[in-house]
């Protein structure tokens, strides 16, 4: 098949009808060729020529796109929000769902001390199998007691982890009224579970949430869980996960458009693919994207991982995707990421009712699983960006790939705070990054130095831009590192 000669005759059809069959198409080419043929030819171009394509039974529908509507929060959802992030713990039927689930599978009462020692044993060896190196792992939750492991360690944080990530998300903007997501490497449903949950805070907006997993516990579990707590009944849809290796990206059986596609504390496990590799997957998935769709990907925020991250969101962005958040590049230029190790944090969980029995033991911290720290990236195709800004030349601000030459001196930057407090009881340290430094960069204030000519470098939030005026550069060889010193005299400001 010709598929130069394809794409042209559907642009032309489309120009003329507003919806047709694909199968039509084929009278018109020089060489005919199935639906499914024209389809896999047309994929890549269909964003180009502004349209998308339905599956109806043996045939597909081609039609002009029109993008969702997006949902803008209103005030009580707002508020609702708030509220709800303040909860720090799991939803209770939730929470007895996955208590329950584990009495199932194992038979054994809640504090069987047997249950309790294998489950202890099962988090252990996944925690131990983490720090591996990533060849050398062997995490395929195979065996029943590494999911309910997972479920009695992992689940409650990366659940209300994800209700930070999707409060972002709705404030930003990018939720739609009605959606489509696709979550890739689901484990037990934690993504749609929590959009499940989430979306309870809106008045009308409504999704459809796909997923796809290879372990099969990984997925008995999220069915139990699905069936057993609060989120049916909500205007979620959760579809049953696909079995299937996420590496497949143009699996028919998945939805040809999404609005959100997530990857959460996945791509880290496809262990030894290098990062073009795991690029190529994450891009194959993005030709479902919608125009105006975001990914999402979610890493733990331990060094190696999160700046794996870092290197995989670059990789990401020279093949053509836009980092939305919560990365800013101030002077338009590319970024060196094998140092970046980003990440933001939320209030800890409280522990569950099944962590605290874990934990009535000698080594009870081994057991207990509450602190929220995660690296992510928002990508879209459409360029949005969360912040932009225009630096006028009288700023004199200096670029940070330049602070070398400014060893010594005081000097204007701006920069996206990209780190909660690094520092000590003596000194407040925060990553800075403006897109363009080569080594790593801190913003250190001195406590006795702070006032309100700089407090906006504590107040600020992870990913916002800021203004720091009257600094001074330092070089830390221990590091080999800048330091950028904020003194009384400096002026830091959020730059809106
Ligand atoms: C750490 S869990 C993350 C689960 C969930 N997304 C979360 O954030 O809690 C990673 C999941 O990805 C699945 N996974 C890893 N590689 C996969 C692959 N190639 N295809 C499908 N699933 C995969 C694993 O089975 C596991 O359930």
């Amino acid at each position: 098949m010709d598929e130069k000669q394809l794409v042209s005759t559907v642009k032309y059809v489309a120009s003329a009808r507003p919806a047709f069959q694909l199968s039509e198409i084929s009278a018109y080419l020089d060489k005919p060729a199935t639906a499914d043929q024209m389809y896999a030819a047309l994929l890549p171009h269909l964003d180009a020529l502004g349209l998308e394509v339905t599956k109806t039974g043996g045939d597909y529908q081609v039609r002009r796109s029109v993008p969702a509507p997006a949902y803008p929060l209103n005030a009580s959802e707002e508020e609702r929000i708030g509220s709800y992030l303040e909860d720090r713990s799991l939803p209770p039927d939730l929470e007895e769902a996955i208590a329950g689930y584990i009495a199932k599978k194992t038979g054994k009462d809640r504090d069987d001390p047997v249950v309790l020692g294998r489950l202890r044993q099962a988090i252990v060896a996944q925690k131990d199998d983490y720090w591996k190196p990533t060849g050398k792992r062997s995490l395929r939750y195979t065996k029943g007691y590494s999911v309910l492991g997972y479920l009695a360690y992992h689940f409650p944080v990366y659940f209300m982890q994800t209700r930070h990530l999707l409060a972002e998300l709705a404030r930003d903007g990018l939720l739609k009224r009605e959606m489509t997501v696709l979550d890739l490497g689901s484990g037990p449903g934690v993504v749609p579970l929590a959009i499940a949950d989430f979306w309870q805070n809106l008045d009308s907006a409504k999704a459809e949430v796909w997923s796809v997993e290879r372990s099969k516990e990984h997925i008995e579990a999220f069915g139990y869980l699905a069936q057993h707590s609060a989120v049916s009944g909500s205007r979620v849809i959760l579809h049953p996960p696909l079995e299937a290796d996420i590496a497949d990206t143009e699996n028919p059986l998945l939805p040809h458009r999404a609005d959100l596609i997530v990857f959460s504390n996945v791509l880290n496990e496809l262990a030894g693919l290098p990062v073009e590799k795991r690029a190529e997957i994450v891009m194959g998935y993005a030709r479902r994207l919608a125009p105006n769709g975001t990914i999402l990907i979610v890493e733990p925020a331990e060094e190696v991982t999160s700046t794996g991250l870092r290197v995989l969101s670059l990789a990401l962005k020279k093949r053509g995707l836009s980092i939305y958040a919560p990365c800013t590049f101030v002077w338009g230029t590319n970024c060196t990421p094998d140092r970046c190790w980003s990440f933001t944090s939320a209030p800890p969980i409280r522990p569950t009712r099944v962590m605290e029995t874990l934990a009535t033991c000698n080594e009870s911290f081994r057991y207990v699983n509450t602190d929220i720290k995660y690296s992510y990236v928002m990508l879209r195709k459409d360029g949005k960006a969360r912040q932009s800004c225009q630096i006028s030349r009288d700023m004199r601000a200096i670029r940070l790939s330049k602070v070398h030459l400014n060893t010594g001196k005081k000097i204007t930057v701006i920069a996206a705070k990209m780190s909660g407090d690094l520092g000590d009881d003596k000194t407040h340290v925060f990553r800075i990054c403006d897109g363009s430094a080569e080594k790593p960069v801190f913003a250190v204030l001195p406590r006795f130095h702070a006032g309100p000519a700089n407090e906006a470098v504590l107040s600020a939030g992870y990913g916002d831009l800021l203004v720091f005026q009257n600094i001074l550069v330092r070089y830390n060889p221990e590091h080999d590192a800048f330091n950028l010193f904020i003194t009384r005299d400096s002026n830091v400001t959020l730059l809106k």
